[in-house]
């Protein structure tokens, strides 16, 4: 027990230790502001303030399925052409059922600065619409695991494109560690296909053919590669050591 729960402790000082090899966590933001990001690849550009968008906003009601595979945003901030008259013509935001006006604001005079306002902690009033529920300790604080299979949310997974039919594989990979005496991660697939489509992680961040295990070290993974494309920003955060590493506490 006293090793599980000073082992994170002991490598921080070990990786801290090696200087330029030492991780870097992201500072820790307000619970209501993890995940959110400002888009502003052209906004201010063109006069406008920078677009805010809420993951924990938006994943309440679609999956990540819906806007990174049906919509095709890109997981990386800034990277997706998304423009304001494809937005208008039912793409990206602008997508039926989306922001077109049926149900929630569309592109119109006077919601504009519903989304161009610059201001990364917009709506965090709203933040209270997950008081129910359960906690964690890090990111969103929420469990969106258990909220997700408990049915307490029930996002939508898709738009238009359902999902093909034998998407159930559900197998739990353990990867094991290539140092000594780190407790090996686990890769529950079912926790992931619940938001997820396989297309999201194969093959362009995980090659299934190729066993590239042994290649996502620590360092790739904090510097947003591999587990670190969902788990540095949007997914709970890499300080959740015992969440992927059941073996090793929490006490960073
Ligand atoms: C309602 C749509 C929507 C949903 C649902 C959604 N995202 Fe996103 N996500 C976006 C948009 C838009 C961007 C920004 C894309 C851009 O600027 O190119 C983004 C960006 C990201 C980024 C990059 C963040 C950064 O700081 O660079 C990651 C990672 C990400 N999403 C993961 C997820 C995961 C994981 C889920 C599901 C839990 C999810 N997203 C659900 C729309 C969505
Ligand atoms: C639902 C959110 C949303 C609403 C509402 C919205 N926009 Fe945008 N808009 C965006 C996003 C996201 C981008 C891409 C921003 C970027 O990459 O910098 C964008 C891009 C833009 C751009 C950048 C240049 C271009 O043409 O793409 C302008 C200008 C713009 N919007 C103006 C407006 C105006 C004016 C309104 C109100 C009539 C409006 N937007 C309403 C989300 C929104
Ligand atoms: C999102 C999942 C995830 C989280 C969170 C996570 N790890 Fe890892 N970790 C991995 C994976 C995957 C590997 C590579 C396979 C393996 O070595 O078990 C790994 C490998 C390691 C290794 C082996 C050496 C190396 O650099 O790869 C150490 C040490 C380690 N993690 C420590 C930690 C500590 C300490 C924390 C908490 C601060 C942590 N991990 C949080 C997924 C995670
Ligand atoms: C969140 C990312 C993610 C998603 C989504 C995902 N996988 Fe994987 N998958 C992984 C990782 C990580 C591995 C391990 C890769 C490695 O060891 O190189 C893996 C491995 C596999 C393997 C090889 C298993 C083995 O025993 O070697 C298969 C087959 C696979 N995935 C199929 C799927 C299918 C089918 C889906 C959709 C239902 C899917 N995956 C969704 C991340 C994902
Ligand atoms: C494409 C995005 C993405 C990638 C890549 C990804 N994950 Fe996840 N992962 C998620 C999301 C979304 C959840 C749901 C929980 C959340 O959002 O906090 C999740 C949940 C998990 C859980 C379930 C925790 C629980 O309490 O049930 C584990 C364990 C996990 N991830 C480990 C990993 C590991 C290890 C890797 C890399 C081998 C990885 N993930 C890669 C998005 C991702």
């Amino acid at each position: 027990m006293i090793r599980k729960a000073a082992l994170p402790a002991l490598l921080f000082v070990f990786f801290l230790l090696e200087g330029a090899e030492g991780w870097f966590y992201p500072p820790p933001v307000p619970p209501e502001e993890y995940g959110n990001i400002l888009i502003n690849r052209t906004s201010e550009k063109n006069g406008v303030k920078a677009a805010t968008f809420s993951h924990w906003l938006h994943r309440r009601r679609h999956t990540c399925r819906v806007c990174h595979f049906e919509l095709e945003f890109n997981m990386k901030v800034n990277t997706t052409e998304i423009t304001e008259e494809a937005n208008k013509s039912g793409r990206y935001c602008g997508a039926a059922g989306c922001h077109d006006g049926s149900v929630v604001f569309g592109h119109d005079e006077g919601n504009c600065q519903k989304c161009h306002n610059g201001d990364k902690s917009y709506g965090k009033e709203n933040f209270n619409r997950l008081g129910h529920l359960p906690r964690t300790q890090f990111g969103n604080k929420r469990d969106w695991s258990v909220a997700i299979e408990k049915k307490l949310i029930k996002p939508r997974n898709f738009l238009t494109v359902k999902p093909s039919g034998d998407i159930n594989f559900s197998k739990k990979l353990l990867l094991e560690a290539e140092m000594l005496n780190i407790p090996p991660a686990v890769f529950p697939h079912r926790a992931h296909t619940r938001w997820l489509d396989c297309n999201n992680c194969h093959p362009d961040i995980f090659n299934i053919k190729m066993k590239t295990t042994k290649h996502f070290s620590m360092d790739y993974i904090v510097q947003g590669q591999f587990c670190g494309v969902c788990h540095m920003n949007v997914a709970f955060p890499i300080n959740d050591c015992e969440r992927c590493h059941p073996g090793m506490g929490n006490k960073l």
